[in-house]
C-alpha cells in the first residue's frame, strides 16, 4: 500500500464532507480551503485531512511518503468532461488559413474541419492512434487533469468510428484514471452522405449504435446540432437510439447558432449540454428548468475568435455549469486546463474560485464521477494537485502559461 501525507498545505482546497454534488451562483465563489493544512492518502484514496492542529495521533508513521508541502496549495485534481483526444493528426494548416481570413465555417464547407480529420483518420491503425492517443494523456495528467471523457467522431464510418471507440477502451484500461467514452458517429456528413442525410443516420442507427452497445463502447451519445451538420430532428432520431441502447445524451448545441437542440436536448434529460457560445433568453430560462449540466469551452471561443458563453448570467441565476477543455486539432489544440482556468477568469470574468468550481466539482458532475472526483472528500481518489509555491489560488488563473503545477498524484 502507498501511503502518503502532505503536511504543512498552505491551503487545502475544496476539502470537506457532505458537500453537493453541483454548487450554483454564489456557493460556486465560496470554496472551502483549509489553511495549514495535512492530508493523508493511501493508494490515492482520502483517508484523513484537517488543520495541521490535528494531525498527530491521526496518522500511522510506518512506510509513509512525507512530502513538505509549506507554501502550496492542494486541490482535487480537474475533470475534463468534454475532449476529442483521439484523432490520427493536427490541423494547423486550418489554424493559418483562418489568420488568413477563412472562417472555421468556410474551411468545414470546403472539406476541411472535421473531414479533414476523418479522413486521417480512417488512414490509421487502432495501434498507432492507441499509441498516440496515451502520449496525450500522459500530458493532461501532468497538467493536473484526473479524470477525463473522450469521443468518437473523426472516424465517420462504421468501421472507423468503432476503431475508435476500441481506441477509447483499451485507454480506459491502461490509464489508473477514469475516462468516459462518448459515441459522437453525428458529428458531421461525410462526403458520400452530404445529400443522403436519412442513409448514414440509418448508418448510426442500426449499424453503429448496436455494436456499441453489445461491445459496451460508450457511456453516453453525443451529436453536434448546428447549422450545416445536425439539425433538431436529426439529433433527436439519434439521441433516442442511442438512449433505447442504455447511452445517456451529452451533446454539442448553441456553438454557433441558438436552433433549439438546446431545448431538445434537456427535453431528453440529457447528462450536459456542452459549447453554448450563443445562448438566448429562452435558452438560459430552459436550463434552469432542467437537470442538464451547461458546459462551456472557453478554449474553443478563444481559439475561433467566437464569443465566450455568458456563464456570469448563469451564476446570477443560480444555474450550475461546468467548463471543459474541448481539447481537439480543430477548434481547441489545447489540453491544459490551467489555460482554460485562466480563459474563465480573463474572458468570461469568473472569480478564480467560480472557474476551479466548474472544473472540479461541476465538471465531475457532467461526467457522473461525483462520488469520486470533484473534491477531497474521505473515501473518495480524486487525484490531487500539489502546486509549487505560490501566493494564493488567484495567483494560478492570473499567471497564464506559466506552469505552477509541481505535481499530480492520479
Ligand atoms: O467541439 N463542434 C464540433 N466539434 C468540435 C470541433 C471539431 C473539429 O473541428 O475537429 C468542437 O469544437
Ligand atoms: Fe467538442
Amino acid at each position: 500500500m502507498r501511503k502518503q501525507l502532505f503536511k504543512n498545505i498552505k491551503g487545502l482546497v475544496l476539502a470537506g464532507e457532505d458537500l453537493p454534488t453541483l454548487l450554483r451562483g454564489s456557493e460556486m465563489n465560496n470554496l472551502p480551503v483549509i489553511y495549514n493544512a495535512f492530508l493523508a492518502l493511501e493508494d490515492g484514496e482520502v483517508i484523513a485531512y484537517g488543520p495541521m492542529t490535528e494531525w498527530e495521533g491521526i496518522i500511522d508513521w510506518r512506510d509513509l511518503e512525507v512530502i513538505d508541502a509549506d507554501g502550496k496549495f492542494v486541490l482535487p485534481a480537474f475533470c475534463d468532461s468534454h475532449t476529442h483526444t483521439v484523432f490520427a493528426k493536427t490541423r494547423e494548416d486550418e489554424f493559418v488559413d483562418r489568420i488568413k481570413g477563412l472562417s472555421y465555417e468556410e474551411i468545414a464547407l470546403n472539406g476541411g474541419g472535421i473531414l479533414n480529420s476523418a479522413g486521417r483518420l480512417q488512414q490509421m491503425d487502432e495501434d498507432q492512434l492507441f499509441f498516440l492517443a496515451i502520449q496525450r494523456i500522459e500530458k493532461m495528467i501532468a497538467c493536473g487533469t484526473g479524470a477525463l471523457e473522450i469521443k468518437s467522431g473523426y472516424g465517420l464510418s462504421v468501421d472507423a468510428e468503432l476503431k475508435m471507440l476500441r481506441v477509447i477502451k483499451r485507454l480506459k484500461s491502461h490509464f489508473s484514471i477514469p475516462i468516459k467514452a462518448t459515441l459522437l458517429a453525428a458529428h458531421a456528413f461525410p462526403i458520400e452522405f452530404k445529400d443522403n442525410h436519412r442513409g448514414y443516420i440509418d448508418l448510426i442507427i442500426n449499424e453503429i449504435i448496436p455494436v456499441v452497445q453489445i461491445e459496451k463502447l460508450a457511456d453516453y451519445i453525443d451529436v453536434f446540432c448546428e447549422r450545416n451538420y445536425f439539425s433538431v430532428a436529426e439529433m433527436e432520431e439519434i439521441l433516442l437510439a442511442g438512449i433505447n441502447a442504455g447511452l445517456k445524451p451529452k451533446v454539442h448545441v448553441n456553438q454557433f447558432s441558438s436552433m433549439g437542440g438546446l431545448q431538445k436536448a434537456i427535453e431528453l434529460n440529457a447528462l450536459s449540454v456542452d459549447h453554448l457560445e450563443e445562448l438566448t433568453d429562452l435558452d438560459i430560462s430552459t436550463l434552469k428548468s432542467g437537470v442538464s449540466i451547461p458546459v462551456f469551452l472557453p478554449g474553443c471561443s478563444h481559439f475561433l475568435s467566437i464569443p465566450f458563453g455568458d456563464a456570469k448570467k448563469l451564476i446570477q441565476e443560480n444555474i450550475p455549469f461546468a467548463l471543459a477543455s474541448d481539447f481537439n486539432p480543430g477548434s481547441t489544440p489545447c489540453y491544459n486546463l490551467s489555460v482554460i482556468w485562466s480563459l474563465a477568469c480573463i474572458k468570461m470574468r469568473l472569480t478564480p474560485e467560480e472557474a476551479l468550481s466548474a472544473l472540479t466539482i461541476n465538471a465531475a458532475a457532467a461526467m457522473e464521477l461525483s462520488t469520486t472526483h470533484g473534491t477531497i472528500s474521505l473515501g473518495k481518489k480524486p487525484g490531487i494537485i500539489l502546486t509549487k509555491e505560490i501566493p494564493n489560488l488567484a495567483y494560478i488563473p492570473y499567471s497564464f502559461g506559466e506552469n505552477l503545477i509541481e505535481r499530480v498524484i492520479v
